[in-house]
């Protein structure tokens, strides 16, 4: 089956629903999402997204805060960008639907989070980002020219690969004419053909074996565009949260937000003494990579998996109101905030890299966007400053739509693309083979690509990852395109980005620190 569209947008999150919303004014959209409609990262999203909002905040001290956090690595202009094009579009969301919280006064209850020297971060109560996906997902199902397709998955973009030429490095020509997207529920392929394509795929959490990210972060957007040689860069910085909810077993995590923190809760040992006073002079509220570093460090000194965050001096009433849905989990696992101490890990939260884009979201691939957490827009730089993430993905969404809408018109489709092949495959006899390499997979990262690295294990990583690939590659050639391995492949290609791009960095900054390497000074960044 092939079809025709103006705009491929791919994923179902904030950066791909929003973005879907602004160009069907001009064109048809074919919105495909691998999993349920509303399946994201973006709905587990709990803190809020930040923005300038009221006086004393200003957008000045917003990028301040994003440039310390990013420890010398943002580029200034996107930070600009971003925090001066934020407001305007997050007051576009509460045009769309999206509630967030207010004080009895009327005006916005602006929470604050580690790094942020002012309470800026708009939120739903501790839902933030399931009320966001639901605003948007209500417009989408409402807009006649958007037709959003559920348990379509994404396995390649469609490139002059296709169409037999040889394409040999990074830097050459390359068009997206569209992708070749599978239906999971029949096991169909079909050819879509787009004028624009848009990457929205979030980030790639289950590339190790605790995430408080859900099942869909597999990393597909980054590992199609690499593997049609289009940029990615940044993928060493992968920001583990300090504090997901320590339950052995439940994998996805689920978060202790970062906001609880900044409500007043502090971090303490076995003992109850706090720690963080010796790590940074913010204390629990320090960026996440020194927060996380401390945590991890704390728990190397007791030999114990996890530290604790203490709520307990906080009005738990006032708690209650604002993080109801924290203070229900804790209490299902018979854990009562207002008395006992919350038990918390780091577990992989966010991954900062990604497909490489300029300030229209555009890849380095022709008529290929990259928005959200897929793509690496410089904001980040080496340590994401938290809540910023939902804000990127708008404020990009935006520019790439605008970039797409001038020019798509003039862009026709291209007609040689032949059908997807599946010659010599047949169906899998042993999936536990798929499942076996993903547990090694997601074991090799955490044990030698964590929080702290060190050249040997980052060299047992790569060795390690060659014989994982290798054998997967075989898999792929000859057995029936199934969601499963292409995940699998996909995870392969994320570690092993990861693993070249943080043993290629030979000074710690920000999110990356390998024990063997110098601190970086200014200039060695
Ligand atoms: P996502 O929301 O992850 O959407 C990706 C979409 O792509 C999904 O629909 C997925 O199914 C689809 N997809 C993926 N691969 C394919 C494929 N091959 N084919 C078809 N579809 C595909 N950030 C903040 O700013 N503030 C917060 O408070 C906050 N809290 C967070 C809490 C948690 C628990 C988590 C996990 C993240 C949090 N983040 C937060 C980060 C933020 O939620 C994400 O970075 C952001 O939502 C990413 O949005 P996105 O649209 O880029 O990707
Ligand atoms: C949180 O609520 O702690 C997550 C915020 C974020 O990841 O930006």
């Amino acid at each position: 089956m092939q079809t025709e569209v103006d705009f491929l947008v791919i994923g179902s999150g904030i950066a791909g629903l929003s973005y879907a919303l602004k160009v069907a004014q001009h064109g048809s959209v074919m919105l495909v999402t691998k999993s349920n409609a509303d399946e994201s990262n973006t709905k587990y999203a709990q803190g809020g997204i930040a923005a300038v909002f009221d006086a004393p905040d200003t957008y000045q001290k917003h990028v301040q805060d994003t440039l310390i956090a990013g420890d010398g690595l943002c580029k200034t202009e996107v930070v600009h960008t971003v925090v001066t094009e934020g407001s305007e579009r997050v007051r576009e969301l509460i045009a769309w639907g999206a509630a967030f919280d207010k004080t009895k006064d009327g005006t916005y209850d602006l929470a604050r989070e580690g790094g942020h020297s002012e309470h800026r971060i708009l939120h739903y109560k501790d839902v933030t980002g399931l009320e966001i996906e639901r605003a948007l997902l209500e417009k989408i199902n409402a807009h006649p020219q958007i037709k959003l397709y559920t348990h379509l998955f994404a396995v390649d973009i469609i490139t002059e690969h296709h169409l037999g030429q040889e394409i040999n490095s990074q830097s050459e020509n390359i068009t997206c004419f569209g992708a070749y997207l599978l239906d999971t529920l029949t096991g169909k392929m079909q050819t879509v053909l787009a004028r624009k394509t848009l990457m929205a795929t979030g980030g790639a959490g289950h590339v190790y074996k605790t995430t408080t990210n859900p099942a869909i972060a597999t990393g597909d957007g980054v590992a199609m565009v690499y593997r049609a040689k289009g940029a990615v860069n940044g993928m060493e910085f992968i920001q583990f949260h300090p504090t997901a909810l320590y339950n052995p077993g439940q994998n996805p995590c689920f978060l202790i937000s970062e906001a609880v923190r900044g409500f007043g809760a502090v971090l303490k040992t076995h003992n109850g003494h706090e720690f963080m006073q010796m790590y940074d002079d913010r204390k629990s509220l320090a960026p996440r990579d020194i927060v996380a570093r401390a945590i991890d460090n704390e728990m190397k000194k007791s030999g114990i998996d996890y530290v604790y965050l203490d709520a307990t001096h906080l009005p738990m009433n006032d708690f209650k109101v604002h993080f109801p849905n924290i203070y229900a989990k804790c209490k299902s696992l018979g854990i009562d905030v207002a008395t006992q101490l919350i038990p918390v890990v780091p577990a992989c939260h966010y991954m900062c890299g990604g497909i490489t884009v300029d300030l229209n979201g555009c890849s380095t691939i022709k008529n290929l966007y990259a928005v959200g957490e897929c793509a690496s827009t410089g904001l980040h730089g080496a340590n994401r400053l938290a809540s910023n993430s939902l804000l990127e993905a708008v404020v990009f969404s935006h520019r790439a739509a605008m970039h797409a809408v001038n020019e798509f018109k003039q862009i026709g489709f291209e007609n040689r693309v032949p059908k997807w092949n599946a010659e010599g495959t047949s169906q899998p006899n042993e999936l536990v083979l798929i499942t076996q390499n993903l547990n090694e997979l997601q074991s090799l990262m955490s044990n030698y690509v964590g929080i702290v690295r060190t050249n040997q294990r980052l060299k047992r990583a790569l060795d390690r990852l060659r014989i994982i690939y290798g054998e997967t590659e075989a898999l792929y050639g000859r057995t029936v395109v199934s969601q499963q391995l292409c995940e699998l492949r996909n995870l392969i290609t994320i570690a092993y980005l990861i693993v070249k791009q943080a043993t290629a960095r030979k000074v710690n900054v920000g999110l990356h620190y390998n024990s063997d390497n110098a601190i970086a000074t200014n200039d060695a960044k």
